[in-house]
């Protein structure tokens, strides 16, 4: 199930307008979720360029401060338009670690931690995070899609309390390379 239309609503006004709808803010486990802001380019550039990471997302190899800016303009129109919700992993709402990001029409979930702030159960904490936020907004099942062979990914995801599906793969072509995407699902418990 997908977002209600209050709820869609909301996500679509609340950066264009700033009329009550607060920008999203997601605290707990010793994280503050935030919205990128124009202030985070140089942050999302040093988050990004990295090999590892433009080989396992669908971003720019050589992630200079064009390509940070166009990110976070991206950002904050999926944001406007009610598509994506993107959004930094910080400790305390100032410097941003990494990204979770929600995808508010399929409530499939990606992330990224940047390779300083590796190893420290932030990943791990910002999917817990961010998938009680989509179940909280109506999502029954929330998705990641990992390679198999992305152990880093997939022990974050597991410790989150997701499952591997029987689903057949994503078939994805992205910078010269074809690879195929898993589907792992975290279902909203019920009493
Ligand atoms: C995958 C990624 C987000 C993990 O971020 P992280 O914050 O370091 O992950 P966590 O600290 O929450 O790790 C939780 C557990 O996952 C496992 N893990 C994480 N990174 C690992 C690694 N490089 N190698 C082996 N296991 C790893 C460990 O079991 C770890 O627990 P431990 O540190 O107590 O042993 C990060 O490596 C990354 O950004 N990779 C590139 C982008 C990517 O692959 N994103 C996912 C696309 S599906």
């Amino acid at each position: 199930m997908g977002l209600t239309k209050r709820d869609t609503a909301c996500v679509r006004r609340a950066t264009a307008a700033g009329d009550g709808c607060a920008d999203v803010s997601i605290a707990g486990d010793g994280l503050i979720l935030r919205e990128w802001t124009d202030a985070d380019v140089d942050a999302v550039m040093t988050l990004f360029d990295d090999p590892e990471i433009a080989y396992r997302l669908p971003v720019a190899s050589l992630f200079d401060a064009a390509a940070a800016r166009d990110f976070i303009e991206r950002a904050q129109q999926a944001r406007v338009a009610g598509r994506r919700l993107q959004l930094a992993i910080t400790a305390d709402g100032r410097e941003p670690q990494g990204e979770v990001m929600l995808n508010l029409e399929s409530g499939s979930v990606g992330y990224m931690v940047g390779r300083a702030y590796r190893r420290r159960g932030v990943a791990a904490r910002a999917l817990g995070l961010i998938t009680r936020h989509a179940h909280g907004l109506g999502f029954d099942a929330v998705t990641v899609e990992a390679e198999l062979d992305n152990l880093a990914s997939i022990d974050v995801a597991r410790r989150a309390g997701f499952q591997l599906t029987e689903r057949a793969p994503a078939m994805v072509e992205d910078k010269g390379r074809r690879y195929a995407l898993h589907a792992w699902v975290h279902r909203m418990d019920r009493p």
